[in-house]
C-alpha cells in the first residue's frame, strides 16, 4: 500500500490518500445539494431512498447510490486523460480514422470460478475474464468501456485488469516488453487498462459493483473482519452451540453447530395430525424424497401436494403484532468437535436454546419492510413470509444485525452482503447426499435456487459465522490493491434516460435482462431492505405482471436503453450485447429495439460448448442458448450522407459499402473448413439495407432483384459471399490453405427459409446442383419445421416461382435477368395474395407470411403505414414477435400511424 494512504476510518480497511480524502468531502457536500434539487431527485431511476443513506452509502464522485451528477465531468477527464495516454504511446491522436474492428465472439462463460468471480454472487453474473476479451479486441488501454446493465460490475473489473500483466498472461496472450499482445504471431491488442462506466437500476447491484471495482487492502480487511467476528462470537457465539453427543450424556462436550436443518409441519387430511415433512416425506437411507407417505398418527396414505401446513401464531416484536406462519421445527443438527463434524437429532436443551432466542428481543436494528408486489417477491406470502426478517431464523437475524451494525466499512457490508442469501431460509439441503450413493459425495447444503424466492419445505439454517468465515477465505485470495478508484464511474439509475455526453465512450458491453426470466427488482428487495434504499422499478426492462409489463413494454424499455447507448457511443464503434435466449419472441424484441435504435446488427453468434465453436445464428428461430451479438454504429459519415441521400441508390449502396467493410473477411472452423458468412449473402445484406431504411423512416429504394443486380457489379462474389475489392485477397488466401468451405445450416420453418434452402442445394456456387423435383422431395421433407400458423405452398409452386427447369427436368438457379422476372411474377403472385388479407376481415390464423412480408413492403414504400397496421393487428400476438421483419414494419409503421 503506498505510504500516503490512509485509512477512511479507524475500523474500515477502505482506504484512499490525503488528496481523495479531500475530494470525496467536496463531492459529498455537492451531492448532498443535488440531493435538493427536485429536478435531480425526478431523475428516471432515481432509487427509493432517505437522502442520509444515500449520502453514507455512496463515495463521490465515482460511486453515488442515485443517479451520479458527476458522470459528465468524469467522462470529460477521462477523455483529457486518454488523449495524453495516446500520445505517449505513441498512438494517433483520435483513433476514430484509423479505427477497425471486426465482429468478436467468445465463450461468455469462460473463466467461471476463482476467488474474483466467486467473491460475490448474482443471479446471472458474466466472468470478468471473459469480457477482457473483448475489451481487449475493440479497445485500446486508455479507452471508455461503458455497461448499462452492470449487476456486479464485472465489466469494471476486466476492464481495469487489462492492464494487469498476469491477468492477461492467464487468458493466453504473450505479453510483449512494449506492453503488445500476442496471439499466436499475431499482434492483437496492448496492455492497458481501460476505463469503465457503469449503470445498474438496483442499489443492491451497484453496491456491489462499487465495491468490486474499489481497491482495499487485505490484511486491514482480514484483521477487522476478524476483531468482528470475535466480538460477535462474545456476544451471539452461545447461540451456535450444542452439546457432543446428546445433552444427557455423561461424557458430553461443547461443539459448534455448522447448520441446522429445519423441516415444515403439515397437517393430516385425515386426522389432522401433525406430519413433520423431514421425517416423513425424507427416505434418509437412500436419499430420496418419497411422493407418497403415511401419516404417522393414522397411517392414511398422504402426498405433499395435497396437504395443509400446520400454523401457528407468534407475537412478533419486531412487528409489534401477532402474527400467523407455517410451524417449523429443528430436526437435524450438524456440528463439529475439533476438526471432526457429527449429526444429530436436536436433543431437549437445543429445543430449549431456540425457543430462548426466539422469546428474546434482537438488540439491533434489522429491516422488517413489507416485501414489494411481484410473483416473485409475495410467492411466500402464503406461508406467512411477508417481511424481510422473516425470511431468517431468529438465531441467524441477530448475528447478522451484529455484525452488519459493526461493519462500518463498505467492504465489510459487502461481506455480509455476500453471505445474506445462504443465511436465509432459502437455502435448501440436497436431500440426494443425505444418504444412498452420493451420501460421502460432498457437502449436502445446496445454497438456494437460483433467480427466485423460493422457500424450501427443508431448509438449512447456516451458521452465520460459518458463512462468513468461509467467505472471508474467498475474499482474502483477492488482492484488488491493483485497481484504481477513480477508474470506474458507477451510477444508480435507469440506462433509458442517460445524463452522459454524446460520443463519450469507446466501446459497450452488455447483457441486459431477458424477458420474464428473472425478476431483479424483487429478488434484489432482500439485500436493499439492508441499505434501505430499493430500486425504482417503473424503469426496470422486464416482462413483468404484476408491474404490468408485457412483451411489447420489455421492447420499448429495452429500445430506450439502446437508443442512449447509441447517443454516448462513438460513430463507428461497437456494441456487443450478450443474451441468453430463452424464447424467440423476447429475442425479436431485442433485435428490433437494436435497429431501432440506430445499430447494425454485423454478427450473431452461439457458442457450442461441446465442440467449442460458435455457430453463426442465421433465422429468427435462434437457439434457446446464449447469443453474442455483435452490432456496430454507423460513422458519422454514414449517417450524414444519409440524411442527405435517404431513398436513393447511392444512399443504399454507400450503406452495403461501410456494411460490408465491418464483417468478418474469414473464419475458420475448428475442422479447418471455412465458414460461409451468412451476413455476406446476398439476402441477408438485402434484408439489412431495408432494415436501415426502415428503422429511418425512409422509403426503400432498390428491389430484391435491383440490388442483386447492383451487388454483383459493384463488389466481388466468392461461395455465394460478397466481398469489398480490397477484402477479398485476404479470403482468397484462406480459401486456398482451407481444407473445405462448409455449408450453412439453415433452420427451414417457412417460405423464405425454404427458398433458401433449395437455392443452396441448386446452386453449384453454393456446394449444390441442377437436381429433379423427386430428388429434391424428400430431402425437403426431412429439412421442414413447419410453424403451425404457417400456409406453406407446395414445392413445386416454390420452384415454379424461383427457378427454372432445363430439358432432363432438373432445377437450376436462373442467372440474374430471368431471376428478375421470376421475382415480378411471385410479387405478383404474393400481393395478390396481401390484398386478399387486406380485403379480408377478423384474425388471420393461417397465412402466407412471405405474402404479408412483401405486402408489408410494398405498403411502406407507398407510405400506406394504416394498412400494415391494419393487417398486423388481425396476425396472432405469437406469429408477430416471432418474425423480426413483419415486427420491424409494425414497429415502424405504428410510429407512424396517429
Ligand atoms: C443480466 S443482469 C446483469 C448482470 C451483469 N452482467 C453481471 O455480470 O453481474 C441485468 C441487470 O440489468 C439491471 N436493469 C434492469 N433494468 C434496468 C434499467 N432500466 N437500467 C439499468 N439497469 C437495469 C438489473 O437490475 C440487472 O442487474
Amino acid at each position: 500500500m503506498p505510504d500516503q494512504l490512509r485509512l477512511i476510518s479507524e475500523s474500515s480497511p477502505d482506504y484512499e490518500t490525503e488528496a481523495e480524502a479531500a475530494r470525496r468531502e467536496v463531492y459529498s457536500d455537492r451531492l448532498r445539494a443535488y440531493l435538493q434539487d427536485p429536478d435531480f431527485r425526478a431523475t428516471e431511476g432515481f432509487p427509493i431512498g432517505e437522502d442520509e443513506d444515500i449520502l453514507a452509502l455512496s463515495d463521490p464522485p465515482y460511486y453515488t447510490a442515485c443517479p451520479n451528477p458527476f458522470l459528465s465531468e468524469i467522462l470529460e477527464q477521462w477523455q483529457a486523460e486518454r488523449v495524453a495516454l495516446r500520445a505517449e504511446l505513441g498512438l494517433p491522436e483520435d483513433a476514430n480514422g484509423g479505427y477497425h474492428r471486426e465482429p468478436f465472439a467468445s465463450d461468455v462463460s469462460e473463466g467461471k470460478g476463482g476467488a474474483i468471480y466467486n467473491a460475490h454472487s448474482y443471479h446471472t453474473k458474466v466472468p470478468y475474464k471473459a469480457i477482457m476479451r473483448y475489451i481487449l479486441h475493440y479497445t485500446e488501454p486508455g479507452d471508455v468501456v461503458f455497461d448499462g446493465f452492470c449487476g456486479t460490475g464485472m465489466t469494471g473489473v476486466a476492464a481495469q485488469l487489462c492492464g494487469d500483466r498476469q491477468e492477461v498472461q492467464a487468458l493466453g496472450y504473450r505479453v510483449a516488453e512494449d506492453g503488445t499482445l500476442y496471439e499466436g504471431d499475431k499482434a492483437v491488442s496492448r496492455l492497458g487498462a481501460r476505463k469503465a462506466a457503469l449503470v445498474d437500476l438496483s442499489p443492491a447491484a451497484t453496491f456491489i459493483a462499487y465495491n468490486y471495482n474499489t481497491p482495499v487492502d487485505a490484511a486491514a480487511f482480514e484483521r477487522e473482519a476478524k476483531r468482528i467476528l470475535r466480538e460477535v462470537d462474545e456476544e451471539c457465539g452461545w447461540m451456535y452451540e450444542t452439546w457432543h453427543p446428546h445433552c444427557d450424556d455423561p461424557n458430553r462436550v461443547k461443539a459448534k453447530i455448522n447448520y441446522t436443518v429445519w423441516s415444515d409441519v403439515f397437517a393430516c387430511s385425515e386426522c389432522g395430525g401433525e406430519i413433520v415433512f423431514w421425517d416423513a416425506a425424507v427416505d434418509q437411507d437412500h436419499g430420496l424424497m418419497r411422493k407418497e407417505f403415511p401419516c404417522p398418527h393414522c397411517g392414511a396414505l398422504q402426498s405433499k401436494r395435497g396437504l395443509d401446513h400446520a400454523w401457528e401464531t407468534i407475537f412478533e416484536s419486531a412487528l409489534s403484532n401477532p402474527v400467523r406462519h407455517v410451524k417449523q421445527v429443528p430436526v437435524l443438527i450438524n456440528y463439529s468437535v475439533e476438526k471432526k463434524r457429527h449429526e444429530k437429532r436436536p436433543d431437549a436443551i437445543d429445543l430449549e436454546l431456540i425457543r430462548r432466542i426466539e422469546e428474546s428481543s434482537i438488540p439491533y436494528w434489522f429491516p422488517v419492510d413489507r416485501m414489494p408486489p411481484g410473483d416473485e417477491s409475495r410467492r411466500n406470502d402464503d406461508i406467512g413470509m411477508m417481511h424481510t426478517h422473516q425470511f431468517y431464523t431468529s438465531r441467524n437475524l441477530w448475528t447478522l444485525a451484529a455484525v452488519w451494525k459493526r461493519s462500518t466499512g463498505t467492504h465489510h457490508r459487502w461481506l455480509v452482503f455476500a453471505v445474506m442469501q445462504r443465511a436465509n431460509k432459502q437455502h435448501q439441503i440436497a436431500i440426494s447426499r443425505v444418504g444412498g450413493e452420493k451420501k460421502n459425495a460432498g457437502g449436502k447444503t445446496a445454497g438456494h435456487r437460483r433467480g427466485t424466492l423460493y422457500v424450501p419445505s427443508n431448509q438449512v439454517e447456516f451458521s452465520v459465522f460459518e458463512l462468513i468465515r468461509k467467505r472471508l477465505r474467498v475474499f482474502n485470495k483477492i488482492s484488488t490493491t491493483t485497481l484504481k478508484k477513480d477508474w470506474s464511474a458507477i451510477t444508480t439509475q435507469s440506462s433509458c434516460k442517460l445524463n452522459v455526453p454524446s460520443a463519450s465512450v469507446d466501446y459497450v458491453f452488455v447483457d441486459p435482462p431477458f424477458g420474464a426470466n428473472i425478476m431483479y427488482s424483487e429478488l434484489n428487495f432482500l439485500w436493499e431492505a439492508w441499505l434501505q434504499i430499493f430500486t425504482k422499478s417503473e424503469p426496470e426492462v422486464v416482462v413483468n405482471k404484476s408491474q404490468r409489463k408485457d412483451l411489447l413494454t420489455f421492447q420499448n424499455l429495452i429500445a430506450a436503453c439502446f437508443l442512449e447507448f447509441n447517443r454516448i457511443l462513438k460513430p463507428g464503434r461497437w456494441m456487443t450485447v450478450e443474451f441468453h435466449n430463452s424464447q424467440n419472441a423476447v429475442w425479436n424484441a431485442i433485435q428490433e429495439a437494436l435497429q431501432r435504435a440506430g445499430f447494425v446488427i454485423a454478427d450473431v453468434r452461439t457458442l457450442d460448448k461441446k465442440k467449442k465453436t460458435h455457430t453463426q445464428v442465421t433465422a429468427a428461430g435462434a437457439p434457446k442458448q446464449d447469443l453474442i451479438i455483435s452490432a456496430y454504429k454507423p460513422n458519422g459519415g454514414l449517417e450524414a450522407r444519409f440524411a442527405r441521400e435517404a431513398g436513393t441508390p447511392e444512399g443504399a449502396w454507400d450503406f452495403v459499402q461501410q456494411h460490408l467493410g465491418r464483417l468478418p473477411c474469414v473464419v475458420t472452423r475448428p475442422d479447418g473448413a471455412l465458414e460461409v458468412l451468412a451476413e455476406r449473402q446476398d439476402y441477408l445484406l438485402f434484408d439489412r439495407m431495408v432494415a436501415f431504411h426502415i428503422q429511418r423512416g425512409a422509403t426503400v429504394p432498390l428491389s430484391a432483384p435491383e440490388f442483386y443486380a447492383g451487388l454483383r457489379q459493384r463488389f466481388v462474389e466468392r461461395d455465394t459471399m460478397f466481398f469489398l475489392p480490397e477484402q477479398v485477397a485476404a479470403y482468397d488466401r484462406a480459401r486456398l490453405a482451407a481444407e473445405s468451405v462448409a455449408q450453412l445450416a439453415l433452420f427451414v420453418d417457412d417460405e423464405k427459409s425454404a427458398v433458401q434452402w433449395l437455392r443452396q442445394q441448386l446452386d453449384p456456387q453454393a456446394g449444390g446442383q441442377p437436381q429433379t423435383y423427386q430428388d429434391l422431395q424428400p430431402q425437403f421433407l426431412q429439412q421442414l419445421h413447419q410453424a403451425s400458423h404457417e400456409e406453406l405452398p407446395e414445392l413445386r409452386e416454390m420452384l415454379e416461382q424461383n427457378f427454372l427447369q432445363d430439358e432432363a427436368d432438373r432445377w437450376y438457379v436462373p442467372d440474374p435477368n430471368k431471376a428478375s422476372d421470376l421475382e415480378q411474377l411471385r410479387r405478383k403472385a404474393l400481393l395478390r395474395e396481401f390484398k386478399s388479407y387486406v380485403e379480408g376481415q377478423g384474425r388471420l390464423r393461417k397465412i402466407r407470411t412471405e405474402a404479408i412480408r412483401v405486402g408489408f413492403g410494398d405498403a411502406w414504400q407507398c407510405k400506406d403505414y394504416a394498412v400494415i397496421v391494419q393487417v398486423a393487428e388481425r396476425l396472432d400476438d405469437a406469429v408477430l414477435q416471432e418474425d423480426p421483419e413483419l415486427l420491424m414494419y409494425y414497429d415502424n409503421a405504428g410510429l407512424r400511424v396517429t
